[in-house]
């Protein structure tokens, strides 16, 4: 690709694209949203904006049915269909590449819709009500979304994710918005700080640097970086 033309969009993904998460979290905490499921009464499940997935492994050895991801980005789909093919899951796992505002499913499909850090990109509350009716009745959605923890932040911190396009919400008001959208809420927590910085800050910096060498001199690659 010419180094001047690139846009953000492509260096999010080719940051992101070789990486084993596209956010924070880590087997255990998805194992430990998993914990609070019935997950016998579980056959079909979405994973919405999965990325590439790291955390589909965990959810098909919990669940006995299918599963299928879904993404906005072919080539985030393209290696989790690769990584199913590998682990000889592909008759239960499947990604596809759609809408998470505009979801290709069936209403009443799923016993669970599972998302980690993806439902900010289109509304906490928007997303959850447009899901909610692809769920069976008393289906279950596991979410996970950046939170601020107090009701006062520092104006940089708060540009910093209104220029990332997400409208942050408190933990309580989130939970606020899900009865609003017609969900019990059965557990919340919160993801330990290495989540962040071990499992997703540290490994994204290193392919920044590779970035920042590949379009040495590019303004969009620096601004982005
Ligand atoms: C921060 S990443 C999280 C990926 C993955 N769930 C994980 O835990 O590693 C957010 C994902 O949501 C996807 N996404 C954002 N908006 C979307 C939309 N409107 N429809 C489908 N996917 C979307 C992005 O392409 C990206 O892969």
């Amino acid at each position: 690709m010419d180094n001047e033309q690139i846009q953000v969009i492509d260096l999010i993904i080719e940051t992101h694209i070789g990486l084993e998460r596209q956010d924070p979290g880590s087997h255990e905490m998805t194992a430990k949203a998993l914990s609070f499921l019935d997950t016998r009464s579980i056959s079909r499940a979405a994973d919405l904006g999965c990325g590439t997935a790291s955390q589909m492994i965990i959810l098909a050895d919990s669940l006995h049915g299918s599963i299928v991801g879904l993404d906005q980005i072919p080539g985030f789909i393209d290696i989790l269909n690769a990584n199913a093919l590998k682990r000889g899951l592909q008759d239960r796992v499947s990604g596809i590449v759609g809408s998470m505002e505009n979801l290709p499913f069936q209403k009443g499909e799923f016993d669970l819709i599972w998302s980690e850090g993806a439902i900010d990109a289109i509304g906490f509350e928007k997303g959850l009500t447009h899901w909610n009716s692809f769920l069976k009745m008393n289906g279950y959605v596991a979410v996970a979304c950046p939170c601020w923890f107090t009701d006062e932040h520092p104006d940089e911190v708060e540009r910093f994710w209104s220029d990332a396009g997400s409208g942050l919400d408190t933990i309580e008001h989130n939970i606020s918005a899900m009865q609003r959208a017609g969900y019990a809420p059965i557990a919340v927590f919160t993801l330990p700080e290495q989540c962040w910085t071990d499992n997703y800050f540290a490994p994204r910096a290193e392919t920044e640097k590779v970035l920042l060498s590949k379009y040495a001199g590019n303004k969009t690659a620096e601004a982005y970086v």
